[in-house]
Protein backbone atom coordinates (compact mmCIF):
# COMPACT_ATOMS: atom_id res chain seq x y z
CA UNK A 1 0.00 0.00 0.00
CA UNK A 2 1.24 3.83 -1.00
CA UNK A 3 2.41 5.31 1.80
CA UNK A 4 0.68 8.83 0.73
CA UNK A 5 -1.29 9.32 -2.57
CA UNK A 6 0.62 8.71 -5.51
CA UNK A 7 0.05 10.98 -8.81
CA UNK A 8 1.12 10.41 -12.29
CA UNK A 9 2.76 12.54 -14.53
CA UNK A 10 3.01 10.94 -18.36
CA UNK A 11 5.93 12.85 -20.28
CA UNK A 12 4.12 13.71 -23.34
CA UNK A 13 7.95 13.82 -24.87
CA UNK A 14 7.07 10.35 -25.67
CA UNK A 15 3.81 11.32 -27.23
CA UNK A 16 3.14 11.45 -30.97
CA UNK A 17 3.52 15.24 -31.83
CA UNK A 18 1.74 14.74 -35.12
CA UNK A 19 -1.39 14.54 -32.56
CA UNK A 20 -0.26 16.04 -29.26
CA UNK A 21 -3.52 17.35 -28.34
CA UNK A 22 -5.36 14.47 -29.14
CA UNK A 23 -2.21 12.49 -27.17
CA UNK A 24 -2.98 14.91 -23.91
CA UNK A 25 -6.70 14.43 -24.33
CA UNK A 26 -5.59 10.50 -24.18
CA UNK A 27 -3.69 10.63 -21.13
CA UNK A 28 -6.51 12.63 -19.41
CA UNK A 29 -9.09 10.42 -19.97
CA UNK A 30 -6.53 7.43 -19.16
CA UNK A 31 -5.66 8.98 -15.59
CA UNK A 32 -2.75 11.03 -15.68
CA UNK A 33 -2.94 13.28 -12.34
CA UNK A 34 -0.29 16.18 -13.69
CA UNK A 35 0.48 16.80 -18.11
CA UNK A 36 4.48 16.46 -17.46
CA UNK A 37 5.83 19.01 -20.65
CA UNK A 38 10.05 18.36 -21.16
CA UNK A 39 10.93 21.66 -22.38
CA UNK A 40 15.02 21.01 -23.76
CA UNK A 41 17.17 23.85 -25.32
CA UNK A 42 19.71 21.99 -27.31
CA UNK A 43 21.97 23.87 -24.51
CA UNK A 44 21.39 22.92 -20.97
CA UNK A 45 21.20 19.36 -22.49
CA UNK A 46 21.66 17.87 -26.23
CA UNK A 47 18.19 17.98 -27.21
CA UNK A 48 15.17 20.76 -28.76
CA UNK A 49 12.07 19.89 -27.89
CA UNK A 50 9.02 22.19 -27.55
CA UNK A 51 8.39 26.18 -26.30
CA UNK A 52 5.90 28.13 -24.70
CA UNK A 53 3.24 28.53 -28.16
CA UNK A 54 2.83 24.49 -28.10
CA UNK A 55 2.19 24.53 -24.46
CA UNK A 56 -0.68 27.02 -24.98
CA UNK A 57 -1.52 25.34 -28.18
CA UNK A 58 -2.17 22.06 -25.86
CA UNK A 59 -3.69 24.19 -23.14
CA UNK A 60 -7.59 23.95 -23.86
CA UNK A 61 -7.06 19.79 -24.38
CA UNK A 62 -7.58 19.08 -20.45
CA UNK A 63 -8.07 21.18 -17.06
CA UNK A 64 -5.13 18.74 -15.50
CA UNK A 65 -2.29 20.66 -14.41
CA UNK A 66 0.77 21.36 -16.58
CA UNK A 67 3.76 20.71 -14.88
CA UNK A 68 6.59 22.17 -16.76
CA UNK A 69 10.09 20.58 -16.68
CA UNK A 70 12.36 23.40 -18.02
CA UNK A 71 15.76 22.04 -18.98
CA UNK A 72 16.79 25.24 -20.38
CA UNK A 73 19.59 28.14 -19.38
CA UNK A 74 18.92 30.89 -18.83
CA UNK A 75 15.53 30.36 -17.41
CA UNK A 76 14.69 33.90 -16.01
CA UNK A 77 13.91 35.46 -19.30
CA UNK A 78 11.33 32.65 -20.53
CA UNK A 79 8.90 31.88 -17.24
CA UNK A 80 6.58 34.34 -18.15
CA UNK A 81 5.82 33.04 -21.38
CA UNK A 82 5.50 29.50 -20.04
CA UNK A 83 3.04 31.13 -17.34
CA UNK A 84 1.06 32.94 -19.66
CA UNK A 85 0.80 29.33 -22.12
CA UNK A 86 -0.86 27.71 -19.26
CA UNK A 87 2.03 25.81 -16.93
CA UNK A 88 0.56 25.33 -13.47
CA UNK A 89 3.91 23.98 -12.15
CA UNK A 90 7.15 25.79 -13.67
CA UNK A 91 10.37 23.51 -12.65
CA UNK A 92 13.78 25.25 -12.82
CA UNK A 93 17.08 23.24 -12.44
CA UNK A 94 19.17 23.64 -9.62
CA UNK A 95 21.96 23.57 -12.19
CA UNK A 96 20.72 26.12 -14.57
CA UNK A 97 22.19 29.46 -13.28
CA UNK A 98 23.79 30.50 -10.21
CA UNK A 99 20.31 32.59 -8.81
CA UNK A 100 18.02 29.93 -8.20
CA UNK A 101 16.33 31.87 -4.74
CA UNK A 102 15.98 34.12 -7.37
CA UNK A 103 14.12 32.36 -10.18
CA UNK A 104 12.45 30.61 -7.63
CA UNK A 105 11.05 33.89 -6.91
CA UNK A 106 10.54 34.78 -10.48
CA UNK A 107 8.15 31.61 -11.16
CA UNK A 108 6.32 32.44 -8.09
CA UNK A 109 5.83 35.88 -8.90
CA UNK A 110 3.78 34.62 -11.85
CA UNK A 111 0.99 33.11 -9.45
CA UNK A 112 2.31 29.01 -10.44
CA UNK A 113 3.85 26.39 -8.49
CA UNK A 114 7.31 26.76 -8.41
CA UNK A 115 9.49 22.73 -8.71
CA UNK A 116 13.32 22.60 -8.03
CA UNK A 117 14.96 19.74 -10.47
CA UNK A 118 18.36 18.22 -9.32
CA UNK A 119 20.44 16.38 -11.75
CA UNK A 120 21.60 12.42 -10.66
CA UNK A 121 24.93 13.87 -8.92
CA UNK A 122 23.41 17.16 -7.59
CA UNK A 123 23.58 16.65 -3.57
CA UNK A 124 19.98 17.42 -2.30
CA UNK A 125 21.48 19.70 0.23
CA UNK A 126 21.96 22.21 -3.21
CA UNK A 127 18.50 22.74 -2.36
CA UNK A 128 18.11 22.80 1.86
CA UNK A 129 18.18 26.75 2.06
CA UNK A 130 15.04 27.11 -0.88
CA UNK A 131 13.04 24.42 1.01
CA UNK A 132 10.52 27.21 2.00
CA UNK A 133 9.98 28.47 -1.58
CA UNK A 134 9.58 25.10 -3.28
CA UNK A 135 6.20 23.62 -3.93
CA UNK A 136 7.44 20.58 -6.09
CA UNK A 137 11.18 18.70 -6.12
CA UNK A 138 12.01 16.72 -8.94
CA UNK A 139 14.87 14.54 -8.78
CA UNK A 140 16.10 13.42 -12.45
CA UNK A 141 17.00 9.17 -12.26
CA UNK A 142 18.24 9.43 -15.67
CA UNK A 143 20.53 12.65 -17.29
CA UNK A 144 18.20 14.72 -18.75
CA UNK A 145 18.09 14.86 -22.76
CA UNK A 146 15.83 12.05 -24.02
CA UNK A 147 13.44 9.84 -22.75
CA UNK A 148 13.71 5.84 -22.85
CA UNK A 149 17.03 5.36 -21.17
CA UNK A 150 17.78 3.56 -18.06
CA UNK A 151 16.73 4.40 -14.57
CA UNK A 152 20.17 5.38 -11.92
CA UNK A 153 19.23 4.14 -8.73
CA UNK A 154 19.80 7.07 -5.97
CA UNK A 155 17.23 5.48 -4.22
CA UNK A 156 19.14 7.21 -0.80
CA UNK A 157 18.74 10.11 -2.36
CA UNK A 158 14.55 9.86 -2.52
CA UNK A 159 15.19 9.33 1.27
CA UNK A 160 17.26 12.04 1.61
CA UNK A 161 14.76 14.44 0.12
CA UNK A 162 11.80 13.15 1.69
CA UNK A 163 13.44 13.23 5.05
CA UNK A 164 13.86 17.41 4.29
CA UNK A 165 10.14 17.27 3.16
CA UNK A 166 9.05 16.13 6.07
CA UNK A 167 11.07 18.12 8.61
CA UNK A 168 9.63 21.63 6.77
CA UNK A 169 6.23 20.62 7.12
CA UNK A 170 5.45 21.82 3.99
CA UNK A 171 3.23 20.23 1.26
CA UNK A 172 6.14 19.32 -1.42
CA UNK A 173 5.36 17.12 -4.17
CA UNK A 174 8.40 14.79 -4.70
CA UNK A 175 8.65 13.83 -8.35
CA UNK A 176 10.88 11.17 -9.81
CA UNK A 177 11.75 11.71 -13.69
CA UNK A 178 13.76 9.28 -16.10
CA UNK A 179 13.17 5.27 -16.60
CA UNK A 180 10.71 5.10 -14.40
CA UNK A 181 8.49 1.80 -14.55
CA UNK A 182 6.24 -0.54 -12.07
CA UNK A 183 9.42 -1.92 -10.96
CA UNK A 184 11.51 1.27 -10.26
CA UNK A 185 8.00 3.17 -9.90
CA UNK A 186 7.79 0.56 -6.58
CA UNK A 187 11.38 1.36 -5.69
CA UNK A 188 10.36 5.39 -5.56
CA UNK A 189 7.36 4.64 -3.57
CA UNK A 190 9.23 3.08 -1.19
CA UNK A 191 12.09 5.57 -0.99
CA UNK A 192 9.53 8.51 -0.86
CA UNK A 193 8.59 9.61 -3.80
CA UNK A 194 5.30 10.58 -4.62
CA UNK A 195 4.93 11.95 -8.07
CA UNK A 196 6.20 9.39 -11.30
CA UNK A 197 6.70 10.96 -14.49
CA UNK A 198 6.21 8.55 -17.46
CA UNK A 199 7.23 8.71 -20.99
CA UNK A 200 7.99 5.50 -22.47
CA UNK A 201 6.89 3.48 -19.76
CA UNK A 202 3.05 4.88 -20.54
CA UNK A 203 2.91 5.94 -24.42
CA UNK A 204 5.09 2.51 -25.40
CA UNK A 205 2.91 0.38 -26.05
CA UNK A 206 0.10 2.80 -27.61
CA UNK A 207 -3.46 4.17 -26.72
CA UNK A 208 -4.94 1.09 -26.02
CA UNK A 209 -2.80 0.77 -23.25
CA UNK A 210 -2.74 4.05 -22.06
CA UNK A 211 -4.72 3.43 -19.16
CA UNK A 212 -3.81 -0.06 -17.77
CA UNK A 213 0.09 1.66 -18.15
CA UNK A 214 -0.83 4.26 -15.52
CA UNK A 215 -2.25 2.17 -13.36
CA UNK A 216 0.29 0.03 -13.19
CA UNK A 217 2.81 2.72 -11.71
CA UNK A 218 0.73 3.34 -9.36
CA UNK A 219 2.03 0.48 -7.31
C1 LIG B 1 14.26 13.39 -19.66
C2 LIG B 1 12.87 13.92 -19.37
C3 LIG B 1 11.92 12.88 -18.95
C4 LIG B 1 11.69 11.81 -19.97
C5 LIG B 1 11.28 10.55 -19.30
O1 LIG B 1 15.11 14.43 -19.88
O2 LIG B 1 12.92 14.89 -18.33
O3 LIG B 1 10.68 13.44 -18.53
O4 LIG B 1 10.69 12.15 -20.90
O5 LIG B 1 11.18 9.55 -20.26
P1 LIG B 1 11.21 8.00 -19.88
O6 LIG B 1 10.05 7.77 -18.93
O7 LIG B 1 11.06 7.34 -21.18
O8 LIG B 1 12.53 7.73 -19.20
ZN1 LIG C 1 10.97 15.70 -17.37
Amino acid sequence: MALRPIRIAPSILSADFARLGEEVRAIDAAGADYIHIDVMDGHFVPNLTFGAPVVKAIRSATAKPFDVHLMITPVDPLIADFAAAGANIITAHVEAGPHLHRTLQAIKGHSVKAGVALNPATPIESIRHVIGDVDLILLMTVNPGFGGQSFIPILDKIGAARAMIDASGRAIDLEVDGGINPQTARDCIVAGADVLVAGTAVFGKGPAHYADAIKALRG
